[in-house]
């Protein structure tokens, strides 16, 4: 099949883009794209034209599998079909059903008319690539909504739907049928009874603007970005296509998109994207394995945590019943959701129909009875093994044959609950992160027994739930908390030797992590943090140690950021040193006979982040978790891990795994071995390969 499909009737040619399943921008499409506009040109009988897609999208935009690669550098690129849109004596009209994105959106906005199904979804999503739109994208959307809304559009890489493209002016019309109304509007066109204002004539709204505006768009991208590039390069590009005649805006356009395309970022950035849909894939199951479906379901549990995922499941149009022991702890729990959902929608992140329609979704019960009939239920009570056991038992005792058992554990063995049931084929973890209706990252832990189906059915279930689904084999912290403990251990044996609170949290911040590892256990309770160590302290094998100074702190009666001080005292939202911690550090270093001393940023950046790769790679090693990039998708999604870097693993590889090894060998022989290299780690440095030949 042709990847440019013409279809010519009474003096209309429909070119159809057709490359399933998403229409991205080939080489192939756009060569035969270009052939299909210059036909048009030159055929008398073409009176206009209309560009549509087919597979339920318009078009994905560039093509990814071929970034990077010499195709991509192949001409006609966008522009070049754009300048022949341009060029065209003859109205050209986008039919836009399904997704139209990036190169895409910026082809089908060089046309003259545009007109959408209510099904099609706009987007410029470059920036999740690590770079910019190219093709005008940037300068078009400027002119078509103002510099603040585009930025805020392509920094958010937000979706805008039919309706809010239409009150947009973006697309002319919303039509069920859009190619009937696509041809109508170009007959219209050719009678001279419609005339379009093509996007880039049309005022930048807003005008005149503030001369601070550069400045603003760039600060205000430049908060956002983290040390990502893209965000104020778009500030930079907007801010152009502001002061500058629109041909001078589109070449800046041009040059600054071509100068992100290629760097580090935009290819740690592809590496990831990648990286998602490959967690997706569970290699070695049966050919023959099917997900359940999943029509209905339950959370055992209306914590935080449990009434979270209850909001998951109604969010995505699922039926969800909240099981708890009382009915006060019911109506708390229904409470708390009831706020987050009018929280949702005073934010604008919902509207009031879609709430309530969500939250009519979430009933609940005490009587396990009630729940016998749902598709999945979903346990989420405290981390208390005998507790999760004795749910699982009434689980077991009431749900029907083939619904699956699952548990929201951060850290319980997954066989020791599925034991206690007569069915531990259907036993298997979903772990998600706090707060679950916002965090994306969704852990399925497979347990020894876990059948094919179960695991199946929990990575359908991620997507369905438009979640980030990964499988982690079970283990203690599974494969994001496993490694954090060494992430945020180090941060506080770096404190004994005489780094800086403060300067470790700025030095993990410039990094690209949302927040430091000493504020990230404030925010969740020294207390918290302190009762993981104890139980961990049982299991050290002898010759590890760990840093008593949280132990001190909440001795001091420091909790965290819920009684205002913990490693530091809060004024509001800020962050202060206070003294007495400062002192409680340095006495824990005379007595452990540490001499103290300063530490430089790439010390300390180094000392957290390489301990990351290395027990990463001993994950590798023992089946935790299946690829390095599955590692890299649970810590950006679960743990802020910044986008641009790629990830732990990734960025490990291009610091050089021989620096890591190094890094654990030193670490080892300060805090035991079990901060040792990997014995993968140490093949891979020696054979000079990286995790592609694990
Ligand atoms: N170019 C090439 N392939 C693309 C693509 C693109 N622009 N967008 C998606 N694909 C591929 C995916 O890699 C996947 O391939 P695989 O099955 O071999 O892994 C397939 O299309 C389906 O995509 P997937 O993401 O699994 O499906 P989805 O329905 O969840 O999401 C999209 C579809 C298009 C919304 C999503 O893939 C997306 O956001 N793509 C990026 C679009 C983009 O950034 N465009 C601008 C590029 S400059």
């Amino acid at each position: 099949m042709a990847a440019a499909d013409w279809v010519f009737k009474d003096g209309i040619a429909v070119v159809t883009i057709s490359n399933p399943p998403v229409g991205a921008l080939s080489l192939a499409v756009r060569r035969e794209l270009g052939e299909a506009l210059a036909r048009a040109g030159q055929d008398d009988a073409v009176r206009a034209v209309i560009l549509t897609g087919s597979h339920g999208a318009f078009s994905a935009g560039g093509d990814i599998k071929a970034f990077n690669s010499t195709d991509i550098e192949v001409r006609p690129y966008v522009k070049d079909l754009q300048a022949q849109i341009a060029s065209l004596a003859k109205p050209v009209i986008a039919a836009i059903d399904g997704i139209a994105l990036g190169g895409g959106l910026e082809l089908a906005l060089a046309c003259h008319g545009r007109v959408a199904t209510p099904r099609a979804r706009l987007s410029l999503p470059e920036l999740k690539l690590g770079m910019l739109p190219g093709a005008a994208g940037v300068v078009q959307m400027t002119h078509l909504i103002g510099p603040e809304r585009t930025l805020d559009l392509l920094v958010s890489g937000r979706v805008m739907s039919a309706e809010e493209a239409l009150a947009d002016g973006i697309v002319d019309m919303v039509e069920e049928d859009a190619l009937a109304a696509a041809e109508a509007l170009a007959r219209a066109v050719l009678d001279g009874g419609r005339v379009f204002v093509p996007v880039l004539d049309r005022p930048v709204p807003g005008a005149p603007f503030d001369p601070a505006l550069a400045d603003m768009l760039r600060q205000q991208a430049a908060r956002k970005a983290r040390g990502a590039e893209a965000p104020v390069a778009a500030a930079e590009v907007i801010a152009a296509a502001c002061a500058m005649d629109v041909t001078a805006a589109v070449a800046f356009n041009e040059q600054r998109a071509g100068q992100l395309y290629g760097s580090p970022q935009q290819r740690a950035q592809t590496y990831y994207f990648k990286a998602e849909r490959a967690a997706r894939r569970v290699p070695g199951l049966p050919e023959a394995t099917r997900p359940a479906g999943i029509a209905k379901a339950a959370v055992i549990g209306s914590g935080t945590m449990g009434g979270g995922i209850a909001m998951v499941f109604a969010n995505a149009g699922i039926p969800v019943t909240l099981v708890d022991i009382s009915q006060d702890a019911l109506d708390r729990g229904m409470g708390i959701i009831a706020r987050n959902y009018d929280t949702s929608v005073k934010r604008g992140s919902m509207t009031q129909e879609k709430a309530d329609m969500a939250r009519a979704r979430i009933s609940g019960t005490t009587d396990y009875e009630a729940i016998a009939d749902v598709d999945i239920a979903v346990e989420a009570v405290f981390e208390k093994m005998d507790l999760k056991q004795s749910i699982f038992r009434r689980l077991d005792a009431v749900l029907k044959p083939g619904a699956i058992l699952a548990t929201n554990t951060s850290s319980l063995d997954i066989d020791a609950i599925a034991a206690v049931t007569g069915r531990p084929q259907d036993v298997i973890g979903v772990h998600f992160f706090s707060p679950a209706n916002i965090m994306k990252l969704q852990e399925n832990v497979r347990g020894t027994a876990s059948s094919p189906r179960s695991v199946a059915t929990v990575m359908a279930l991620g997507k369905a739930l438009g979640k980030v689904p990964v499988l982690a084999g079970n283990c203690d912290g599974f494969i994001g908390n496993r490694m954090l403990q060494y992430y945020q251990g180090e941060a506080e044996f770096m404190l004994e030797q005489g780094a800086g609170i403060e300067q470790i949290d700025r030095v993990a911040e410039r990094f690209g992590m949302p927040m430091g590892p000493l504020a990230i256990c404030d925010l969740a309770g020294v207390d918290v943090g302190v009762l993981i160590y104890q139980d961990r302290a049982k299991r050290l094998a002898p010759g590890n140690r760990q840093s008593p100074i949280a132990e001190r702190l909440l001795a001091m009666g420091r909790l965290g950021q819920k009684n205002g001080k913990g490693f530091y005292r809060y004024e509001g939202r800020e962050r202060i040193v206070d003294q007495e911690v400062v002192d409680a550090i340095a006495a824990v270093s005379a007595e452990l006979g540490i001499t103290r001393r300063d530490f430089t940023d790439e010390e300390i950046e180094a000392r957290l982040f390489m301990p990351l790769v290395n027990e990463g790679a001993k994950e590798l090693e023992d089946g935790t978790a299946l690829r390095a990039s599955d590692i890299d998708v649970v810590w950006v999604n679960g743990y802020g891990f910044p986008t641009h870097k790629g990830g732990p693993m990734y960025w490990g590889e291009q610091v050089g795994l021989e620096k890591v090894r190094d890094m654990a060998l030193s670490l080892a022989e300060r805090n035991g071995p079990r901060w040792g290299p990997s014995a993968l780690l140490e093949r891979l440095v020696r054979e000079g390969k990286g995790w592609a030949d694990a």
